[in-house]
């Protein structure tokens, strides 16, 4: 994929599977965001192919991708902040009668069923505007539930929300992998991505470098690799390895917080 002068994909090459969650970690500018809207039809490659079931697919639109069973969520989401919750659901996928009418009942009581599963704190009927912002990120998602997809494209799902949002977001994802689905997301936060993640995805100045299943890998390594050195580089007098160091040193401090936040969502789900 390429903007100008610069090539924000390079080297992709990655296989999804249904019911399965896959994060993508990197550093700032990696590509991350770049790649998810490629798959999401927002942004259209360059070079390359996209193969869905075995066949090459070009995905044109965020509509169109949405007829293939892919929805997304994008950081920064846009709402209509004069309409209300249930109106911005179905924003722009309006349920209508036979006629070509809208049938606002049916959006309602259907806006009320998918908010549900997700939460209790939000009423279809307020006005989005008045939401936080992590009960609009929680519309967001429940907007990705409408059309019964088969991937979910979440870019920072976790970003600027408090704990028990967070913890809220994440059995979310655990529960659509749960129905078979697949979710690709994009993660800052390493103790939400070894939380959910199956597989772990680093990008690097638009190469994938490494493809981890979560449970053989570690957060030192993982980090290195997002820092772009080698675990033996690590004593080594380079900024990359100072930049490694300085994390890594924060990785006791990380594995705690995973530790507490797993067992979190472990209730939760119970
Ligand atoms: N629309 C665009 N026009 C020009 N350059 C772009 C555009 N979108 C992204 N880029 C460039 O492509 C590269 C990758 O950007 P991208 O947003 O995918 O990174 P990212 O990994 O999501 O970073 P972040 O962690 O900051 O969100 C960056 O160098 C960015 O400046
Ligand atoms: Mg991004």
């Amino acid at each position: 994929m390429r903007f100008g002068f610069v090539d924000a994909l390079k080297s992709i090459d990655l296989d999804l599977f249904s019911q399965e969650v896959v994060a993508i970690v990197g550093d700032n500018g990696a590509g991350k965001s770049t790649l998810v809207k490629v798959i999401a039809g927002l942004q259209q490659p360059n070079e390359g192919s996209i193969i869905m079931q075995g066949e090459e697919v070009r995905i044109t639109s965020v509509r169109d991708a949405s007829s293939r069973g892919i929805a997304s969520v994008f950081q920064n989401q846009e709402f209509c902040d004069n309409l209300n919750v249930a109106a911005n659901l179905f924003l722009g996928q309006e349920l209508e009668h036979n006629a070509g009418i809208r049938d606002d009942e049916s959006m309602i009581s259907k806006a009320r069923e998918v908010l549900a599963t997700l939460t209790e704190s939000i009423r279809v009927g307020q006005p989005i505007n008045a939401l936080s912002v992590g009960q609009r990120q929680t519309v967001a998602l429940a907007r990705t539930l409408l059309n019964d997809p088969r991937l979910i494209l979440l870019d920072e799902p976790t970003a600027s929300l408090s704990v028990m949002q967070v913890a809220e977001v994440l059995s979310y994802i655990k529960r659509l992998r749960s129905e078979g689905r697949c979710v690709l997301m994009v993660c800052h936060d390493l103790p939400d991505v070894f939380a959910v993640a199956d597989r772990i995805v680093v990008l690097r100045q638009g190469h994938i470098i490494g493809v981890h299943r979560t449970e053989d890998t570690s957060y030192e390594h993982i980090i290195a690799q997002i820092a772009g050195v080698s675990h033996d580089e690590e004593m080594a007098d380079n900024e990359g390895a100072q930049r490694y160091g300085s994390l890594v040193g924060q990785s006791k401090l990380i594995n705690r917080t995973m530790r507490n936040r797993a067992e979190h969502t472990d209730e939760q789900d119970a």
